[in-house]
């Protein structure tokens, strides 16, 4: 019974996490990269097919975090989980990758750039 209940509260959260993911990107990323992931040509980058999107996990969460160029930052703005539940819609829907991320991953994305950045000072 135990087993049954734990496993019924696993597959909801997964659930959830994937009903925050989609809403998630289609408040805060469709503007741009589109509802569809297609982006606009010479604008926004498509998140469909994208071989960085579909790559190291961690590079793409620094993108998210941090921003890069005419990509706003949304480390401050999301919280860990909605960003982990974002990235892991953009991976799964778009480019059907299957490693689903945590709060976990943005936070090591988040000591390992800090690290870097204080070596370089
Ligand atoms: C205001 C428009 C805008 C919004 C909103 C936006 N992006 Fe972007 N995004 C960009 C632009 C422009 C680039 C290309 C940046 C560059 O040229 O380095 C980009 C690049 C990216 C990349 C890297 C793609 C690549 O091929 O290098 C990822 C991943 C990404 N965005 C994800 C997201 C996610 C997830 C969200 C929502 C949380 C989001 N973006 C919201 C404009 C936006």
């Amino acid at each position: 019974m135990l087993a049954a209940g734990l496993m019924v509260s696993a597959i909801a959260a997964t659930a959830q996490a994937d009903i925050a993911g989609e809403a998630g990107y289609q408040q805060n990323c469709s503007a741009c990269h589109m509802a569809n992931g297609q982006g606009i040509p010479g604008a926004f980058p498509a998140l469909a097919g994208n071989s960085l999107v579909a790559g190291d996990a961690a590079e793409v969460l620094r993108v998210v975090v941090y921003g890069r160029a005419g990509m706003p930052a949304f480390g401050d703005e999301l919280s860990p989980d909605a960003l982990a539940a974002i990235v892991t819609y953009i991976r799964e829907h778009f480019n059907a990758t299957s490693t689903r991320l945590t709060a976990d991953d943005i936070a090591a994305v988040k000591v390992a750039s800090t690290a870097k950045m204080a070596r370089e000072d």
